[in-house]
């Protein structure tokens, strides 16, 4: 496989679901109907956790990074069960997972990562990077950067 999606939820970004090229990642399976009626299927190819993951160095091509950004939100609310929640360890967590993220990297690769700044500002997340990324673009609270591993 050439793409790690290290923690997927319910892929919303993704275009094509079932991409072949691509390990789809979470701590978690979920097929529930939301208080809006709709049904959130989240279902990785492997339920593993991003802070200790079961990859040898540099074996992916692309990386994507996109964990919980909520530290306040209830344990059955909607934002819960589609984003999961941080916990109070959320600092070290999200280092280790970039740090992960960055580890099953290849030399030449690429790391998305995304944030929203709901609830935590980008400023305290920044600290945690493993290097400065390449580019990067804010709309509204959300935040997509572009790492490259040289
Ligand atoms: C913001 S959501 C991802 C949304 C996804 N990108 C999408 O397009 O639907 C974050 C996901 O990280 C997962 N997660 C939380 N802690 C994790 C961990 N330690 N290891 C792996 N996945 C984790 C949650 O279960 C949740 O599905």
């Amino acid at each position: 496989m050439k793409i790690l999606d290290a923690c997927c939820g319910s892929k919303m970004f993704w275009f094509d679901k079932e991409n072949v090229n691509t390990v789809y990642m979470d701590n978690r399976t979920v097929d529930t109907t939301l208080c809006d009626g709709r049904r959130l299927i989240v279902r990785p190819d492997i339920i593993e956790d991003f802070r200790k993951m079961p990859f040898e160095n540099e074996t992916f091509y692309l990386v994507i990074f996109d964990p919980p950004h909520l530290v306040n939100a209830g344990d059955t609310s909607f934002l819960s069960l589609k984003y999961g929640t941080l916990k109070n360890t959320w600092q070290e967590d999200i280092r280790q997972g970039l740090a992960e993220c960055w580890r099953v990297l290849k030399t030449n690769g690429t790391m998305i990562f995304k944030w929203n700044e709901q609830q935590v500002s980008f400023s305290m997340v920044k600290k945690l990077f493993p290097c400065e990324p390449l580019i990067g673009q804010r709309r509204g609270k959300t935040i997509w950067l572009v790492f490259f591993k040289n």
